[in-house]
């Protein structure tokens, strides 16, 4: 019996956490982390996730929220990032485009735009439960990564790749400097170790702790005794379609995309409001050794129904270009 059960395991594809699909909610001016309550924020941003997102967010997202465009159909969490822009020579802007993540397995399963979430608990392929117990967010927990001030180089796992085809190429820290024939791939990993009090602070950042040193999906290092909780590791992964772009970008020249608040590659940042319901990040969480689907704990929806998950625009405004200024700028 002992040796079938190690062959079995050999064999198995393991992947551990979670990694699913989440069609575009909305492209707006809103931003409930950073500036609460604020019509308009001060730049677009590009927004997935439940529809009880809107300018000001508290309490219980999960149990407020009605549906989702996200895969996982009891997380009504909101994911997003500031909107990629090319500005054209001539000084227009325009809105880039984003298609969905094509990954190593299962296409895109019909999502519309978007980006893949992750949530693991180690690495890529292994989850380490029995070493360490991973602990969900709570209801009003809250976070970003990255800085829209930030000019100097971006902080490990935020991260530019050039795609030729289909092919990722290597990691940057900044824009890539020439055009990619399959778009522009942005990851941004969020910090996995918790102060265990506040579901948020002043800055956003400070309640939680960063200890990963490398790039890709690796595991965050021991949790320090100022920030002692282990959370799940939260990454975004998203594609710009530059490819209608790049003929307008003139050989030899630098890099013509900036972010939504007019910024270059150091500005890259992330923000994540949680909103599981109930339980269910938890029970997902504590599955070992399951294939990116918390093995059948957690409820998915066909990416048809997370399609029809909508919210209303609050900020009415061309977001989309050609246009003269940034908005909000
Ligand atoms: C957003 O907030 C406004 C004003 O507080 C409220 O009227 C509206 O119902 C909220 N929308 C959602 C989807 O919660
Ligand atoms: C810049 O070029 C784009 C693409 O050809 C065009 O649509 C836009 O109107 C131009 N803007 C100006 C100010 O000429």
């Amino acid at each position: 019996m002992k040796s079938l059960t190690a062959a079995v395991a050999l064999i198995a594809p393991v992947q551990a956490g979670l990694r699913f699909p989440c069609s575009t909610l909305t492209v707006q001016r809103l931003d409930p982390v950073v500036e609460p309550g604020a019509l308009p924020a001060a730049h677009v941003h590009h927004i997935v996730g439940g529809n009880a997102f809107n300018a000001t967010m508290e309490g219980d997202v999960g149990a407020r929220a009605t549906c989702t465009t996200c895969q996982m159909a009891e997380d009504f969490s909101n994911y997003w990032t500031a909107q990629l822009y090319f500005k054209h020579p001539n000084g227009s802007y325009h809105r880039v485009p984003v298609i969905p993540v094509q990954p190593l397995l299962g296409g895109s399963q019909g999502a519309q735009a978007g980006l893949t979430v992750y949530y693991t608990q180690f690495d890529l392929s292994r989850d380490n439960l029995a070493k360490q117990k991973i602990t969900a967010f709570k209801p009003g927990f809250r976070m970003t990564v990255g800085s829209p001030t930030n000019t100097g180089k971006p902080r490990v796992g935020i991260r530019y790749q050039c795609l030729q085809g289909q092919n990722r190429g290597r990691e940057m820290d900044d824009f890539p400097t020439g055009p990619c024939s399959g778009g522009i791939f942005t990851t941004h990993h969020f910090p996995a170790c918790w102060d265990g009090k506040n579901l948020d602070s002043p800055d956003h950042q400070s309640h939680m702790y960063n200890t990963v040193t490398y790039d890709g999906f690796m595991n965050a290092g021991p949790c320090p005794a100022s920030h002692p909780v282990r959370m799940p590791q939260v990454a975004y992964e998203t594609v710009w379609d530059t490819r209608q772009f790049n003929s307008m970008w003139p050989s030899g020249t630098p890099n013509p995309f900036v972010w939504s608040f007019e910024g270059t590659g150091g500005g890259s940042h992330a923000d994540y409001m949680f909103g599981w319901k109930g339980d269910s990040l938890q029970r997902a969480m504590d599955k070992s050794e399951c294939f990116y689907d918390g093995c059948g704990s957690i409820v998915k929806q066909a990416m048809s129904v997370a399609n029809q998950c909508k919210i209303k625009e609050t900020i009415r405004e061309d977001v989309v270009g050609w246009m003269m200024k940034l908005p909000g700028r």
